[in-house]
This record gives structure tokens, C-alpha cells and sequence, in this order.
């Protein structure tokens, strides 16, 4: 039997990320699940217009996305507490720039994509950015033979509906190839 749970999205989980902008100047730093893809290369986040993130957004045109390891999940959950109205968060991190020069990037997480706004919609209480990755980085540590290996990368998946942080579990099976096999449920 089905049972009706309202409008629940049920999409999650969805990795938690930090977002990097330059306000008045300085980085700013905030956790961010709500990052989807549009293309390969296109991406779109909405933000809440009260947090401080939003304004260098639109004032620089530019932003970076840093993923964090699970090992780091108790400084990303803080950067997603405190403000950066009244907290310094970039001296948490070491912080360094790519092609764009004003999208902050973390030093401390293995993956770093810069990205260039695109577009800004007026979702009411929330700012959707759409903005196109112009640039990744990474390191050594979560490569395999050249390619990005999540299981190195070890991202923290979070959950609306349980309010937890989860992780990765094994892969299982290759894309566009087991449907090839006879279906059988
Ligand atoms: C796990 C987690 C995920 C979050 N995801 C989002 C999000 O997708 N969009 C958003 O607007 N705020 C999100 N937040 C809330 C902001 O990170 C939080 O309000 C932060 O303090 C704002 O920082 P700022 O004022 O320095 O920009 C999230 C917080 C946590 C802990």
C-alpha cells in the first residue's frame, strides 16, 4: 500500500559543500546542500537571501564550490551555523584563487571548482544562482589513475528529512552498460 506523505522532496541525499565568495573583500565561507547540475558544466544553488554569501555573489559574478571529506564534517557544519555578518570563517581555511581571482577556494579540501554566475533568478525568500564551473581542482590523494574516485573523496551526503549526515557506501554497478542485461526485478 502507498501511503501520502505530503510534499516531501525526497531527493536528498545531496552532497554538502562549501561555497566560496569575496564580501567587502574578504572570504566568506557557507554550507551549502542545495547544489544541483543543470549540464555537465552547468550548475544552480539556492541560497537563502538573509544569509551574508549572496551579495558577493552579485557583486563579483563569481563563486567556488569546495567539497569536503566526511573527516571534515565538523568545521562544514559550523561554517553552516555561524555568519559571516560576525564570524570570521576564512580564517578557518587556507584559502586560494583560480583563473577568476575572485572566487575563494578551500586549500584544505581535495576538490575546488570555480564558477562564473550565469544567471540569478528571484525565488522570494531564496536567490537561485546558476553559474558555470570554469575551472576544478584537486589533489593527489582522491585520484585513481587520473579520474576523481568518491570513495577517496569520501563527501558528506546530507539528509533535509532526517536532519543527519550520511556516507558513501559501495559502487555496485557500471551506467549505461547492466541495463543491457535482461531486466529482471
Ligand atoms: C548541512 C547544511 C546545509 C545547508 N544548505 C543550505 C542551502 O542549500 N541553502 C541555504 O541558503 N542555506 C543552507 N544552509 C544554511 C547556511 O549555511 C547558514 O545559514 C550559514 O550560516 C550562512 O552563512 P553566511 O551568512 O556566512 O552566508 C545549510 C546549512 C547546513 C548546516
Amino acid at each position: 500500500m502507498k501511503n501520502s506523505i505530503g510534499k516531501l522532496n525526497s531527493l536528498y541525499p545531496l552532497p554538502t559543500v562549501l561555497v566560496g565568495t569575496i564580501i567587502n573583500g574578504k572570504p566568506n565561507y557557507i554550507t551549502m546542500a542545495h547544489v544541483g547540475i543543470l549540464k555537465i558544466n552547468i550548475v544552480c544553488m539556492g541560497m537563502g537571501k538573509a544569509h551574508y554569501s549572496g551579495q558577493g555573489i552579485i557583486e563579483n559574478r563569481t563563486f567556488s564550490i569546495n567539497i569536503p571529506s566526511t573527516k571534515q564534517t565538523v568545521v562544514t557544519d559550523y561554517c553552516g551555523l555561524v555568519s559571516g555578518k560576525n564570524t570570521n570563517k576564512a580564517e578557518l581555511f587556507n584559502t586560494f584563487y583560480g583563473v577568476t581571482e575572485t572566487a575563494p577556494m578551500i586549500e584544505e579540501f581535495a576538490v575546488n571548482m570555480e564558477c562564473k554566475l550565469l544567471d540569478h533568478l528571484d525565488y522570494g525568500s531564496h536567490n537561485v544562482f546558476i553559474g558555470e564551473i570554469v575551472n576544478t581542482f584537486c589533489d593527489d590523494s582522491v585520484l585513481t589513475d587520473g579520474r576523481l574516485d568518491l570513495k577517496k573523496i569520501d563527501p558528506i551526503l546530507f539528509d533535509m528529512n532526517s536532519r543527519r549526515y550520511w556516507q558513501l557506501g559501495d559502487s555496485y554497478a557500471n551506467a549505461w552498460s547492466i541495463g543491457k542485461t535482461q531486466p529482471e526485478y
